[in-house]
Protein backbone atom coordinates (compact mmCIF):
# COMPACT_ATOMS: atom_id res chain seq x y z
CA UNK A 1 0.00 0.00 0.00
CA UNK A 2 1.83 3.11 -1.21
CA UNK A 3 1.00 7.30 -1.49
CA UNK A 4 -0.57 6.57 -4.59
CA UNK A 5 -3.05 4.14 -3.69
CA UNK A 6 -6.10 4.53 -1.62
CA UNK A 7 -5.94 1.01 -0.54
CA UNK A 8 -6.24 1.12 3.12
CA UNK A 9 -7.19 -0.53 6.12
CA UNK A 10 -10.34 0.99 7.91
CA UNK A 11 -11.90 0.89 11.05
CA UNK A 12 -13.44 -2.14 10.97
CA UNK A 13 -10.27 -4.16 9.96
CA UNK A 14 -11.38 -4.72 6.30
CA UNK A 15 -9.54 -4.02 3.40
CA UNK A 16 -10.92 -0.39 1.80
CA UNK A 17 -9.80 0.16 -1.71
CA UNK A 18 -11.17 3.46 -3.24
CA UNK A 19 -13.26 4.39 -0.24
CA UNK A 20 -15.41 1.18 -0.75
CA UNK A 21 -14.93 -1.23 2.01
CA UNK A 22 -13.41 -4.87 0.11
CA UNK A 23 -16.06 -6.87 1.81
CA UNK A 24 -19.43 -4.96 0.99
CA UNK A 25 -17.81 -4.81 -2.65
CA UNK A 26 -18.14 -8.73 -2.21
CA UNK A 27 -21.12 -8.68 -1.46
CA UNK A 28 -22.66 -6.54 -3.37
CA UNK A 29 -20.68 -7.80 -6.67
CA UNK A 30 -19.92 -11.48 -5.96
CA UNK A 31 -16.34 -12.87 -6.64
CA UNK A 32 -14.30 -13.07 -8.28
CA UNK A 33 -14.58 -9.67 -8.58
CA UNK A 34 -11.85 -7.25 -10.22
CA UNK A 35 -11.53 -3.88 -8.54
CA UNK A 36 -9.84 -0.86 -9.86
CA UNK A 37 -9.49 2.22 -8.30
CA UNK A 38 -9.78 4.92 -10.96
CA UNK A 39 -7.29 8.10 -8.80
CA UNK A 40 -4.56 5.62 -8.85
CA UNK A 41 -4.40 5.21 -12.68
CA UNK A 42 -5.29 8.69 -12.60
CA UNK A 43 -2.40 9.68 -10.70
CA UNK A 44 -0.20 7.44 -12.51
CA UNK A 45 -0.80 9.07 -15.57
CA UNK A 46 -0.11 12.60 -14.62
CA UNK A 47 2.68 11.53 -12.70
CA UNK A 48 4.59 10.51 -16.52
CA UNK A 49 2.53 13.61 -17.98
CA UNK A 50 4.16 16.01 -15.52
CA UNK A 51 7.65 14.30 -15.51
CA UNK A 52 7.52 15.13 -19.91
CA UNK A 53 6.17 18.47 -19.05
CA UNK A 54 8.87 18.90 -17.06
CA UNK A 55 12.23 18.07 -18.16
CA UNK A 56 11.25 17.29 -22.10
CA UNK A 57 9.07 20.94 -22.65
CA UNK A 58 6.30 18.85 -22.66
CA UNK A 59 7.31 17.57 -26.30
CA UNK A 60 6.07 14.00 -25.67
CA UNK A 61 3.07 11.83 -24.98
CA UNK A 62 2.33 9.00 -22.43
CA UNK A 63 0.40 6.01 -24.62
CA UNK A 64 -1.03 3.99 -22.42
CA UNK A 65 -0.51 0.35 -23.55
CA UNK A 66 -3.94 -1.20 -23.42
CA UNK A 67 -3.14 -5.06 -23.28
CA UNK A 68 -2.33 -4.49 -19.85
CA UNK A 69 -6.12 -4.32 -18.74
CA UNK A 70 -8.28 -3.16 -21.97
CA UNK A 71 -11.93 -2.10 -21.76
CA UNK A 72 -13.69 0.96 -23.04
CA UNK A 73 -13.66 2.49 -19.10
CA UNK A 74 -9.95 2.51 -19.22
CA UNK A 75 -9.72 4.06 -22.49
CA UNK A 76 -12.12 6.95 -21.38
CA UNK A 77 -10.04 7.53 -18.32
CA UNK A 78 -7.03 7.81 -20.77
CA UNK A 79 -8.48 9.97 -22.89
CA UNK A 80 -10.03 12.35 -20.50
CA UNK A 81 -5.76 12.76 -18.64
CA UNK A 82 -4.78 13.34 -22.31
CA UNK A 83 -2.92 10.28 -22.99
CA UNK A 84 -2.42 8.56 -26.29
CA UNK A 85 -3.05 4.62 -25.90
CA UNK A 86 -1.52 1.71 -28.04
CA UNK A 87 -3.50 -1.11 -29.28
CA UNK A 88 -2.04 -4.70 -30.79
CA UNK A 89 -5.16 -6.27 -31.96
CA UNK A 90 -8.29 -5.43 -33.84
CA UNK A 91 -10.30 -6.44 -31.03
CA UNK A 92 -8.13 -3.11 -29.09
CA UNK A 93 -8.82 -1.06 -31.36
CA UNK A 94 -12.32 -1.83 -31.41
CA UNK A 95 -12.66 -1.22 -28.44
CA UNK A 96 -11.14 2.01 -27.88
CA UNK A 97 -12.86 3.65 -30.82
CA UNK A 98 -16.32 2.44 -29.41
CA UNK A 99 -15.47 3.99 -26.20
CA UNK A 100 -14.53 7.01 -28.43
CA UNK A 101 -11.16 7.58 -28.40
CA UNK A 102 -10.18 9.57 -30.63
CA UNK A 103 -7.80 7.57 -33.83
CA UNK A 104 -5.45 10.06 -34.22
CA UNK A 105 -3.80 9.19 -30.56
CA UNK A 106 -3.69 5.62 -31.16
CA UNK A 107 -0.66 3.44 -32.34
CA UNK A 108 -1.23 0.39 -33.16
CA UNK A 109 1.87 -2.51 -32.52
CA UNK A 110 2.22 -5.77 -33.46
CA UNK A 111 4.83 -8.27 -35.03
CA UNK A 112 2.21 -9.75 -37.31
CA UNK A 113 -0.68 -7.31 -37.92
CA UNK A 114 -3.39 -9.30 -40.09
CA UNK A 115 -4.82 -7.78 -43.26
CA UNK A 116 -8.05 -7.25 -41.55
CA UNK A 117 -6.24 -5.37 -39.16
CA UNK A 118 -4.47 -3.29 -40.93
CA UNK A 119 -7.30 -2.28 -43.35
CA UNK A 120 -9.36 -1.88 -40.09
CA UNK A 121 -6.42 0.82 -39.15
CA UNK A 122 -6.42 2.79 -42.17
CA UNK A 123 -10.42 2.90 -42.33
CA UNK A 124 -10.50 4.37 -38.91
CA UNK A 125 -7.58 6.34 -39.77
CA UNK A 126 -5.34 5.65 -37.25
CA UNK A 127 -2.58 7.86 -36.41
CA UNK A 128 0.21 5.43 -36.17
CA UNK A 129 1.07 2.07 -37.05
CA UNK A 130 4.36 0.59 -35.69
CA UNK A 131 5.82 -1.32 -38.86
CA UNK A 132 7.49 -4.90 -37.23
CA UNK A 133 8.45 -6.68 -40.88
CA UNK A 134 8.98 -6.21 -44.51
CA UNK A 135 5.84 -8.13 -45.85
CA UNK A 136 3.80 -5.31 -43.42
CA UNK A 137 5.60 -2.64 -44.71
CA UNK A 138 4.72 -4.14 -48.35
CA UNK A 139 0.96 -4.81 -47.42
CA UNK A 140 0.35 -1.71 -45.83
CA UNK A 141 1.98 0.39 -48.41
CA UNK A 142 -0.18 -0.97 -50.88
CA UNK A 143 -3.55 -0.51 -48.99
CA UNK A 144 -2.30 3.06 -48.63
CA UNK A 145 -1.82 3.41 -52.43
CA UNK A 146 -5.43 1.49 -53.39
CA UNK A 147 -7.00 4.13 -50.98
CA UNK A 148 -5.00 7.49 -51.86
CA UNK A 149 -4.03 7.91 -48.68
CA UNK A 150 -0.46 8.29 -46.33
CA UNK A 151 -0.02 6.47 -43.62
CA UNK A 152 3.07 7.49 -40.54
CA UNK A 153 4.92 4.58 -39.52
CA UNK A 154 7.42 3.85 -36.97
CA UNK A 155 9.79 1.47 -37.37
CA UNK A 156 10.08 -1.09 -34.71
CA UNK A 157 13.87 -1.28 -33.45
CA UNK A 158 15.76 -4.15 -31.28
CA UNK A 159 18.17 -1.81 -29.73
CA UNK A 160 19.54 -5.41 -28.00
CA UNK A 161 19.55 -3.88 -24.58
CA UNK A 162 18.89 -6.63 -21.51
CA UNK A 163 16.69 -6.08 -18.83
CA UNK A 164 16.06 -8.34 -15.81
CA UNK A 165 12.87 -9.46 -16.23
CA UNK A 166 11.11 -12.79 -16.85
CA UNK A 167 12.43 -14.76 -19.95
CA UNK A 168 8.92 -14.69 -21.87
CA UNK A 169 8.64 -10.61 -21.15
CA UNK A 170 11.52 -9.76 -22.36
CA UNK A 171 11.73 -8.15 -25.42
CA UNK A 172 15.00 -6.56 -27.16
CA UNK A 173 17.36 -9.96 -27.17
CA UNK A 174 19.06 -11.17 -30.28
CA UNK A 175 16.45 -13.89 -30.96
CA UNK A 176 13.38 -11.54 -29.81
CA UNK A 177 10.46 -11.76 -32.26
CA UNK A 178 10.02 -8.42 -32.23
CA UNK A 179 11.82 -5.32 -34.30
CA UNK A 180 14.83 -4.97 -36.21
CA UNK A 181 18.18 -5.34 -34.63
CA UNK A 182 20.80 -2.42 -34.66
CA UNK A 183 23.44 -4.58 -33.88
CA UNK A 184 23.22 -7.31 -37.50
CA UNK A 185 22.10 -4.44 -39.71
CA UNK A 186 18.60 -5.37 -40.63
CA UNK A 187 17.22 -2.25 -39.11
CA UNK A 188 19.03 -0.39 -41.73
CA UNK A 189 17.69 -2.73 -44.26
CA UNK A 190 14.23 -2.44 -42.93
CA UNK A 191 14.65 1.43 -43.05
CA UNK A 192 15.49 1.56 -46.37
CA UNK A 193 12.49 -0.58 -47.27
CA UNK A 194 10.05 1.81 -45.23
CA UNK A 195 11.68 4.94 -47.71
CA UNK A 196 11.17 2.87 -50.48
CA UNK A 197 7.35 2.87 -50.03
CA UNK A 198 5.49 5.95 -51.66
CA UNK A 199 2.69 5.80 -48.97
CA UNK A 200 4.02 5.74 -46.05
CA UNK A 201 5.68 8.21 -43.92
CA UNK A 202 8.08 7.14 -42.08
CA UNK A 203 8.22 9.12 -38.54
CA UNK A 204 10.13 7.38 -35.98
CA UNK A 205 11.45 4.91 -34.47
CA UNK A 206 9.82 2.94 -31.31
CA UNK A 207 11.21 0.29 -28.94
CA UNK A 208 10.33 -2.22 -25.91
CA UNK A 209 13.01 -3.58 -23.72
CA UNK A 210 10.62 -6.05 -21.52
CA UNK A 211 7.97 -5.55 -18.65
CA UNK A 212 8.62 -5.25 -15.32
CA UNK A 213 12.14 -3.94 -15.45
CA UNK A 214 12.90 -1.68 -12.23
CA UNK A 215 16.99 -0.78 -13.45
CA UNK A 216 16.71 2.97 -14.72
CA UNK A 217 20.19 2.42 -16.59
CA UNK A 218 18.15 -0.31 -18.73
CA UNK A 219 15.71 2.54 -19.82
CA UNK A 220 18.60 4.89 -19.95
CA UNK A 221 20.97 3.01 -22.30
CA UNK A 222 18.25 2.11 -24.64
CA UNK A 223 17.49 5.68 -25.35
CA UNK A 224 21.29 5.95 -25.96
CA UNK A 225 21.04 3.37 -28.67
CA UNK A 226 17.80 4.65 -29.78
CA UNK A 227 19.64 7.99 -30.27
CA UNK A 228 23.03 6.74 -31.41
CA UNK A 229 20.68 4.83 -34.60
CA UNK A 230 18.79 8.21 -34.86
CA UNK A 231 21.76 10.06 -35.34
CA UNK A 232 22.96 6.98 -37.95
CA UNK A 233 20.04 7.32 -39.83
CA UNK A 234 20.25 10.88 -40.24
CA UNK A 235 23.47 10.68 -41.92
CA UNK A 236 22.96 7.34 -43.98
CA UNK A 237 19.39 8.11 -45.29
CA UNK A 238 19.22 12.17 -44.62
CA UNK A 239 16.09 11.71 -42.55
CA UNK A 240 15.42 12.99 -39.18
CA UNK A 241 12.89 11.13 -36.96
CA UNK A 242 10.17 13.21 -35.38
CA UNK A 243 9.31 10.51 -32.81
CA UNK A 244 11.28 8.35 -30.47
CA UNK A 245 8.91 6.24 -29.07
CA UNK A 246 10.86 4.51 -26.19
CA UNK A 247 8.26 2.00 -25.05
CA UNK A 248 6.76 0.94 -21.69
CA UNK A 249 8.04 -1.46 -19.03
CA UNK A 250 8.18 0.28 -15.22
CA UNK A 251 8.17 -2.47 -13.01
CA UNK A 252 5.51 -2.42 -9.60
CA UNK A 253 5.28 -3.95 -6.42
CA UNK A 254 3.42 -7.39 -6.23
CA UNK A 255 5.41 -8.69 -2.90
CA UNK A 256 8.28 -7.76 -0.68
CA UNK A 257 10.74 -9.17 -3.86
CA UNK A 258 10.05 -5.85 -5.16
CA UNK A 259 11.16 -2.60 -4.67
CA UNK A 260 7.90 0.25 -3.64
CA UNK A 261 8.04 2.68 -5.92
CA UNK A 262 6.56 6.29 -5.08
CA UNK A 263 5.62 8.73 -8.06
CA UNK A 264 9.09 10.47 -7.25
CA UNK A 265 10.86 7.46 -8.65
CA UNK A 266 8.64 6.70 -11.64
CA UNK A 267 9.40 10.70 -12.53
CA UNK A 268 12.73 9.76 -12.01
CA UNK A 269 12.56 7.53 -14.93
CA UNK A 270 11.19 9.52 -17.37
CA UNK A 271 13.81 12.29 -16.09
CA UNK A 272 16.78 10.28 -16.85
CA UNK A 273 15.09 9.10 -20.17
CA UNK A 274 14.48 13.07 -20.89
CA UNK A 275 18.07 14.04 -20.07
CA UNK A 276 19.27 10.83 -21.59
CA UNK A 277 18.27 12.17 -24.86
CA UNK A 278 18.73 15.91 -24.85
CA UNK A 279 22.42 15.47 -24.00
CA UNK A 280 22.34 12.61 -27.04
CA UNK A 281 20.53 15.17 -29.18
CA UNK A 282 23.04 17.71 -28.47
CA UNK A 283 26.15 15.38 -28.61
CA UNK A 284 24.91 14.02 -31.96
CA UNK A 285 23.58 17.53 -33.33
CA UNK A 286 19.89 16.10 -34.39
CA UNK A 287 16.50 17.51 -33.46
CA UNK A 288 14.91 16.36 -29.89
CA UNK A 289 12.62 13.71 -31.00
CA UNK A 290 9.39 14.02 -29.75
CA UNK A 291 8.85 11.46 -27.17
CA UNK A 292 6.55 8.79 -26.14
CA UNK A 293 6.17 6.11 -23.54
CA UNK A 294 3.99 3.18 -23.35
CA UNK A 295 3.56 2.31 -19.67
CA UNK A 296 0.58 -0.30 -19.41
CA UNK A 297 1.42 -2.38 -15.94
CA UNK A 298 2.78 0.86 -13.97
CA UNK A 299 -0.55 2.77 -14.78
CA UNK A 300 -2.87 -0.19 -14.02
CA UNK A 301 -1.13 -2.68 -12.06
CA UNK A 302 -1.44 -1.28 -8.37
CA UNK A 303 -4.81 0.10 -9.53
CA UNK A 304 -6.40 -3.45 -9.21
CA UNK A 305 -7.19 -5.70 -6.35
CA UNK A 306 -8.91 -9.15 -6.78
CA UNK A 307 -11.41 -10.50 -4.42
CA UNK A 308 -12.36 -14.05 -3.86
CA UNK A 309 -14.34 -16.43 -1.50
CA UNK A 310 -12.46 -18.89 0.19
CA UNK A 311 -13.49 -21.99 -0.50
CA UNK A 312 -11.66 -25.62 0.11
CA UNK A 313 -9.81 -25.61 2.91
CA UNK A 314 -6.91 -28.58 2.52
CA UNK A 315 -4.08 -29.32 4.79
CA UNK A 316 -1.86 -32.06 4.06
CA UNK A 317 0.02 -32.75 6.72
CA UNK A 318 3.65 -32.01 6.68
CA UNK A 319 3.73 -31.15 2.98
CA UNK A 320 1.18 -27.93 2.15
CA UNK A 321 -2.10 -26.23 3.05
CA UNK A 322 -4.05 -25.30 0.12
CA UNK A 323 -6.79 -22.38 0.31
CA UNK A 324 -8.72 -22.65 -2.89
CA UNK A 325 -11.01 -19.37 -3.99
CA UNK A 326 -13.55 -19.29 -6.82
CA UNK A 327 -11.23 -17.98 -9.18
CA UNK A 328 -7.82 -19.39 -10.69
CA UNK A 329 -6.23 -19.53 -13.72
CA UNK A 330 -8.90 -18.80 -15.96
CA UNK A 331 -9.00 -15.47 -14.32
CA UNK A 332 -5.07 -14.78 -13.18
CA UNK A 333 -2.95 -17.36 -15.35
CA UNK A 334 0.04 -15.13 -14.47
CA UNK A 335 1.59 -17.81 -11.83
CA UNK A 336 0.80 -20.59 -14.32
CA UNK A 337 2.56 -18.39 -16.84
CA UNK A 338 5.64 -16.89 -15.37
CA UNK A 339 5.69 -18.40 -11.42
CA UNK A 340 4.82 -14.61 -11.10
CA UNK A 341 4.46 -13.34 -6.63
CA UNK A 342 1.64 -11.55 -5.39
CA UNK A 343 0.46 -10.68 -1.98
CA UNK A 344 -2.69 -11.82 -0.55
CA UNK A 345 -4.96 -10.55 2.41
CA UNK A 346 -7.79 -11.33 4.52
CA UNK A 347 -9.77 -8.75 4.00
CA UNK A 348 -12.32 -8.99 6.50
CA UNK A 349 -9.80 -9.51 9.04
CA UNK A 350 -6.62 -7.21 8.08
CA UNK A 351 -5.18 -6.46 11.96
CA UNK A 352 -4.95 -10.65 12.35
CA UNK A 353 -1.65 -11.66 12.52
CA UNK A 354 -0.25 -14.15 9.86
CA UNK A 355 -0.28 -17.05 11.43
CA UNK A 356 0.57 -19.63 8.80
CA UNK A 357 1.94 -20.10 5.04
CA UNK A 358 -0.50 -21.07 2.59
CA UNK A 359 -1.23 -22.11 -1.17
CA UNK A 360 -3.83 -20.29 -2.65
CA UNK A 361 -5.51 -22.24 -5.71
CA UNK A 362 -7.86 -21.63 -8.03
CA UNK A 363 -11.00 -24.13 -8.79
CA UNK A 364 -9.82 -25.48 -12.30
CA UNK A 365 -9.44 -28.87 -13.26
CA UNK A 366 -5.36 -28.63 -13.28
CA UNK A 367 -2.80 -28.86 -10.50
CA UNK A 368 -1.12 -26.15 -12.04
CA UNK A 369 -4.12 -23.51 -11.26
CA UNK A 370 -2.50 -21.70 -8.66
CA UNK A 371 -2.78 -18.02 -7.97
CA UNK A 372 -0.38 -17.54 -5.20
CA UNK A 373 2.57 -19.97 -3.35
CA UNK A 374 3.10 -19.81 0.05
CA UNK A 375 1.91 -16.98 1.43
CA UNK A 376 1.21 -15.33 5.05
CA UNK A 377 -2.50 -15.49 6.22
CA UNK A 378 -3.80 -15.59 9.36
CA UNK A 379 -6.49 -18.15 9.63
CA UNK A 380 -8.75 -18.72 6.90
CA UNK A 381 -12.81 -20.76 6.63
CA UNK A 382 -14.58 -21.19 3.77
CA UNK A 383 -16.57 -18.04 3.28
CA UNK A 384 -13.52 -15.49 4.10
CA UNK A 385 -12.63 -12.93 1.56
CA UNK A 386 -9.29 -13.10 0.17
CA UNK A 387 -7.66 -10.43 -1.51
CA UNK A 388 -4.86 -10.59 -4.13
CA UNK A 389 -3.35 -7.09 -4.70
CA UNK A 390 -1.71 -5.31 -7.73
CA UNK A 391 -3.82 -7.04 -10.10
CA UNK A 392 -4.51 -4.92 -12.15
CA UNK A 393 -2.70 -5.74 -15.24
CA UNK A 394 -2.40 -8.61 -17.24
CA UNK A 395 -5.37 -10.32 -15.32
CA UNK A 396 -8.70 -9.35 -16.62
CA UNK A 397 -6.69 -8.75 -20.23
CA UNK A 398 -5.24 -12.28 -20.32
CA UNK A 399 -8.38 -14.40 -18.97
CA UNK A 400 -9.94 -16.81 -20.96
CA UNK A 401 -12.65 -18.89 -19.81
CA UNK A 402 -11.32 -22.21 -19.27
CA UNK A 403 -13.48 -24.93 -17.83
CA UNK A 404 -15.80 -22.47 -19.03
CA UNK A 405 -15.61 -20.25 -16.11
CA UNK A 406 -17.15 -16.70 -16.49
CA UNK A 407 -14.72 -14.24 -16.81
CA UNK A 408 -15.44 -11.83 -13.34
CA UNK A 409 -16.97 -8.68 -13.36
CA UNK A 410 -14.83 -5.25 -13.30
CA UNK A 411 -15.82 -2.45 -10.89
CA UNK A 412 -14.03 1.37 -10.76
CA UNK A 413 -13.67 2.55 -7.61
CA UNK A 414 -13.55 6.07 -6.21
CA UNK A 415 -14.89 8.06 -3.78
CA UNK A 416 -16.99 5.75 -1.81
CA UNK A 417 -18.86 4.20 -5.18
CA UNK A 418 -18.33 1.45 -7.40
CA UNK A 419 -19.11 1.40 -10.76
CA UNK A 420 -19.63 -2.16 -13.35
CA UNK A 421 -17.01 -1.16 -16.15
CA UNK A 422 -16.64 -5.13 -17.16
CA UNK A 423 -20.39 -6.70 -16.70
CA UNK A 424 -20.16 -10.35 -15.25
CA UNK A 425 -20.36 -13.07 -17.41
CA UNK A 426 -23.59 -14.93 -17.96
CA UNK A 427 -23.96 -18.95 -18.84
CA UNK A 428 -25.76 -17.37 -22.18
CA UNK A 429 -22.57 -15.47 -22.54
CA UNK A 430 -20.84 -19.14 -22.39
CA UNK A 431 -22.57 -20.66 -25.11
CA UNK A 432 -23.05 -17.77 -27.23
CA UNK A 433 -20.86 -18.64 -30.18
CA UNK A 434 -21.22 -22.77 -30.04
CA UNK A 435 -23.16 -23.89 -32.84
CA UNK A 436 -24.47 -28.05 -33.06
CA UNK A 437 -24.09 -28.45 -36.80
CA UNK A 438 -27.07 -30.41 -38.14
CA UNK A 439 -25.44 -33.49 -39.00
CA UNK A 440 -24.86 -33.82 -34.79
CA UNK A 441 -28.62 -33.25 -33.60
N1 LIG B 1 4.83 -1.43 -25.44
C1 LIG B 1 5.01 -2.62 -26.03
C2 LIG B 1 5.40 -2.66 -27.43
C3 LIG B 1 4.83 -3.80 -25.31
O1 LIG B 1 5.03 -4.96 -25.91
C4 LIG B 1 4.43 -3.73 -23.96
C5 LIG B 1 4.20 -4.95 -23.18
C6 LIG B 1 4.23 -2.46 -23.38
C7 LIG B 1 4.46 -1.34 -24.15
C8 LIG B 1 3.79 -2.28 -21.96
O2 LIG B 1 4.69 -2.79 -21.03
P1 LIG B 1 4.42 -2.59 -19.47
O3 LIG B 1 4.58 -1.11 -19.17
O4 LIG B 1 3.04 -3.04 -19.19
O5 LIG B 1 5.43 -3.41 -18.81
N2 LIG B 1 1.76 -10.64 -19.89
C9 LIG B 1 3.01 -10.24 -19.25
C10 LIG B 1 3.49 -8.90 -19.73
C11 LIG B 1 3.69 -8.82 -21.21
C12 LIG B 1 4.10 -7.46 -21.67
C13 LIG B 1 3.97 -7.36 -23.13
N3 LIG B 1 4.32 -6.10 -23.68
C14 LIG B 1 2.81 -10.25 -17.74
O6 LIG B 1 1.74 -10.60 -17.29
O7 LIG B 1 3.73 -9.95 -17.01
Amino acid sequence: MNERSTLKINGAGHLEIGGCDALELAKEFGTPLYVFDEDHIRSMIRVYRRAIEENYGGNGTVLYASKAFSCMAVYAIAQSEGAGVDVVSGGELYTALKAGFPAQNIFMHGNNKTEEELEYALSSKIGYIVVDSFSEADILDEMCSRRGVRQRVLIRINPGVEAHTHAYVQTATPDSKFGFSIANGTADQMCRHVLSKSSLDLVGFHCHIGSQIFERQSFVLAADKMMDYIAHVKSTFSLEADILNIGGGFGIYYTDDDPKLGEEDYYGYLKALCDEIKAKAALLKVREPALAIEPGRSIVGEAGVTLYTAGAVKDIPGVKKYVAVDGGMFENPRYALYQSKYTVVAAGNMNAPCTQKVTIAGKCCESGDIIAVNVPLPEIERGDVLAVLSTGAYNYSMASNYNRNFIPEAVLVKDGRADVIVKKQTFEDIVRNDVIPQRLK
